[in-house]
């Protein structure tokens, strides 16, 4: 049963993403995502709209230092850290500024921390520009050249809920996995991992409520003379229809439309290591 997990009920609620040149990045997600750009106190700056946030701040190009996830209240927060202790995980400081003093992280495998908590209501806003179609920050995904351990931590610690796998079949008859999807709520995927020859962030994802929303997300693209980098097309694994865009870093940046609902406790589905499965309408983007 998915809801024994004690991440259930966990949504994503920002990610922070670093450049070498925020002020760049920062424009682009401002006028490509059509988010309002505030600075924080920490020198870092937040990019703000109707259900979307993300922190962008001064690093190394290529580096998504975290993803933090929203528990549903302080009750919930409070066993979800508990559960973690339990397990003799190290809890570290909340690296971000937009949630409560209650918040904690930890690193995963390759260094990468989750940080888990609830927003500090102080930076909570629907602020943003207005008259452009929807888009919810929904998932995030990954990309590391050592999955198995990957996979323990994300599944059996963290307790995310693994909704699909991708598997390669090899020349001596066994399979590898080459992608693992993974939800949190009834949505297909919070959170996905692919396997690479290193690790690094993937993308980032948006969901919108229909094709037209996508449409005019295309269309505002072009406005920017931002070119679409992949699709449009349908993912096999969470069915959805998008398009993703390519930032002035080379973050790949996604909106969803259709992402699927799956129900209670269903058993995990396996998908051919294809182009096909990457995205049933064309073209597929190969991480390995
Ligand atoms: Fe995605």
């Amino acid at each position: 049963m998915t809801t024994t997990s004690p991440l259930w009920g966990a949504e994503l609620d920002h990610i922070r993403l670093d450049s070498d040149n925020p002020e760049q990045l920062a424009a682009f997600y401002r006028d490509a995502f059509a988010m309002a750009e505030n600075h924080l106190d920490d020198g870092s700056r937040l990019l703000q709209g109707r259900d979307r946030r993300l922190i962008i701040g001064a690093g190394a190009t290529g580096e998504q230092p975290y993803s933090a996830f929203r528990l549903p209240d302080e009750t919930r927060l409070q066993a979800y850290k508990s559960h973690l202790t339990t397990q003799g995980v190290n809890l570290m400081p909340s690296p971000t500024p937009l949630f409560g003093q209650n918040a904690f992280a930890v690193a995963d495998p390759d260094g990468r921390q989750m940080v888990f908590g609830l927003p500090n209501p102080a930076h909570l806003s629907d602020d943003g520009p207005d008259g452009h179609p929807p888009g919810r920050l929904q998932h995030v995904v990954v990309a590391t050249a050592e999955l198995a351990p990957m996979v323990e931590f994300y599944e059996k610690t963290l307790g995310f809920v693994a909704t699909d796998h991708v598997l390669r079949d090899e020349e001596d008859g066994s399979q590898t996995l080459t992608a693992i999807f993974y939800r949190s709520t009834p949505e297909h995927h919070s959170f996905a991992m692919f396997l690479s020859d290193g690790a690094r962030p993937d993308h980032h994802a948006y969901e919108v409520s229909c094709w037209n929303d996508i449409r005019d997300w295309a269309d505002h693209m072009s406005d920017h003379c931002i070119k679409l980098w992949w699709g449009p097309g349908r993912h096999g694994p969470g069915n959805n229809l998008f398009f993703m865009v390519e930032d002035p870093d080379g973050y790949k940046v996604e909106i969803s439309a259709e992402l699927e609902n799956m129900d209670d406790g269903a058993p995990v589905r396996q998908w051919p290591h294809s182009e096909r499965s990457l995205n049933l309408w064309g073209p597929g983007w190969m991480r390995a």
